[in-house]
This record gives C-alpha cells, sequence and structure tokens, in this order.
C-alpha cells in the first residue's frame, strides 16, 4: 500500500477544493430547515460548484448495487440513512437530523467533507449523538501528527462514541484523498484486525478524508433496494461527519474550512 505524500503546492490546491466544500456545506446547513426539499438542497450544491468552476465528485458514481449512477452532487442521508441517500422531493421535518457529504474536484485535486444538522429541536438523545459524532472527528484532528500510527487515533475515536453508548459503523470507512476521492489508505474509525496488520504511520504531506459513522444503536448496516441509500439495521438513527485534513509538521490541518 502506497500512501501518497503531498507538496505544500498540492496541498494548496486541495485547500481550494476543500474550501469550497466547506462553503457549500456551510450554506447548506443554513438553508435545511423545516419543509425544505433534499433535492432543493442539491441545487444549491449544485450552482454553488458550478460558479465555483469545480466539478461535483459524487455525481455520476457508478455502484455495482445499483441500477443507475449516483445522480447528485451530495448525498444526503436522513435519520437512520448514514450515508450515499439520494436527494428527493421528501422534505425536512422538525427533529429530524440530514447528514449532507459534499465533494468537489478543482484543477485536479479533490476535497470531501460532511455535516449532520439537527433540523428543528431533536430529541436529547439524538442531540447527543450528533455532538459526540463531532467530538469523534474532533479527536482525529487533535491528535493526528507525524509519526503516531493510524490505530493509535482510531482507537481513541471508538472508544469515544463507545463509552457514549453509542456504536461505530464497520463497513464504511475514511479514504485517502488528492487527485481522486478514494485513494490509499483505508482510514476506519475503530481498531480491527485488519487495520493492526495494515496500520501506517501518519507522516506529513498525507491527506486524510477522516469520516466517522456512528449509531445510536446497532453498528449493524443495510442498502436499500435502490441500491445506494445506506441505513441502519434497526433503523435508529445514525450521525455522520467528515473533513479532509493534510498532516503537518504541527498536527492536522483541516482543509475544507468554509475559510
Ligand atoms: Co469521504
Amino acid at each position: 500500500m502506497a500512501i501518497a505524500i503531498r507538496t505544500d503546492k498540492e496541498i494548496d490546491l486541495i485547500r481550494d477544493a476543500g474550501r469550497i466544500v466547506g462553503r457549500i456545506l456551510k450554506r447548506l446547513e443554513k438553508e435545511s430547515v423545516v419543509g425544505v426539499t433534499t433535492a432543493h438542497l442539491a441545487e444549491i450544491s449544485d450552482q454553488m460548484i458550478e460558479e465555483a468552476g469545480a466539478d461535483p465528485l459524487f455525481k455520476g458514481v457508478k455502484n455495482p448495487k445499483a441500477s443507475f449512477a449516483f445522480p447528485a452532487s451530495i448525498c444526503a442521508s436522513i435519520n437512520e440513512e448514514l450515508v450515499h441517500g439520494i436527494p428527493g422531493q421528501r422534505k425536512l421535518c422538525f427533529g429530524d437530523i440530514l447528514s449532507i457529504d459534499c465533494g468537489v474536484r478543482l484543477k485536479g485535486y479533490c476535497g470531501d467533507a460532511a455535516i449532520t444538522v439537527m433540523i428543528g429541536q431533536v430529541q436529547p438523545e439524538i442531540q447527543k449523538l450528533v455532538i459526540t459524532t463531532r467530538e469523534v472527528l474532533d479527536i482525529a484532528v487533535t491528535e493526528c501528527r507525524p509519526g503516531r500510527y493510524w490505530s493509535e487515533i482510531a482507537g481513541k475515536m471508538q472508544s469515544h462514541a463507545e463509552r457514549t453508548g453509542f456504536s461505530v459503523v464497520r463497513d464504511y470507512v475514511g479514504h485517502g484523498i488528492g487527485r481522486k476521492m478514494h485513494e490509499d489508505p483505508k482510514i476506519p474509525n475503530f481498531v480491527s484486525d485488519e487495520l493492526l496488520q495494515n496500520d501506517f504511520m501518519l507522516r506529513k504531506g498525507m491527506i486524510l478524508a477522516v469520516e466517522p459513522m456512528v449509531n445510536m444503536g446497532t453498528s449493524r448496516v443495510k442498502v436499500l433496494s435502490d441500491g445506494w441509500t445506506v441505513v441502519t439495521a434497526d433503523h435508529k438513527p445514525s450521525a455522520h461527519f467528515e473533513h479532509t485534513l493534510a498532516i503537518t509538521d504541527c498536527g492536522a490541518e483541516v482543509l475544507t474550512e468554509s475559510e
């Protein structure tokens, strides 16, 4: 497994792409209110990507389980849907949580990030799930630095989610990113034998898309008949946050901040 090491110039380009993603997510967070459809959010995203002169990463992605390519520039996943939800005419309701994932390519380099938004007031336990998932991502941002093994960080992420009583999704993980959306390595948010056998040391210039998915109930998931939408097996809610990070001399720099 070869993990790309990016130059400062390449990191600048990934940051340019990442900032577009950050800006889109910030806008969509504001637009995500009761009564709005996820298709409307996708239209705003399409428009912002075009205005920025970038290309959407998700639109047109093929998937052997689905009869059609992914049709939108964002994934919009509500409540028990954890990832790969297809934007459509469903309206957001008071008390829902919505995970929005967005990725773009600009000048040959990619940025990818996700947020979970609470619509109106959500139940306290669901609020705790969203906050905890955000904290799990923050742990990665704080703990990443050259010389550390990813398994040390994944262990801290996993134990934070689990000591709060939640579970970490096993079937979907983060990824390296750069010229392509998905590059080596796989970046799990938990420690497994597979990770310990493929563990890697963080080095300056690595670019990681870290994306914890945390479930209120079981960690098991299934894919709906559309071939795309991933839901929790017990239909309890799931939250998802993601940033594209650069490993620098002093730690991790978030490349998908809005500014
Ligand atoms: Co990603």
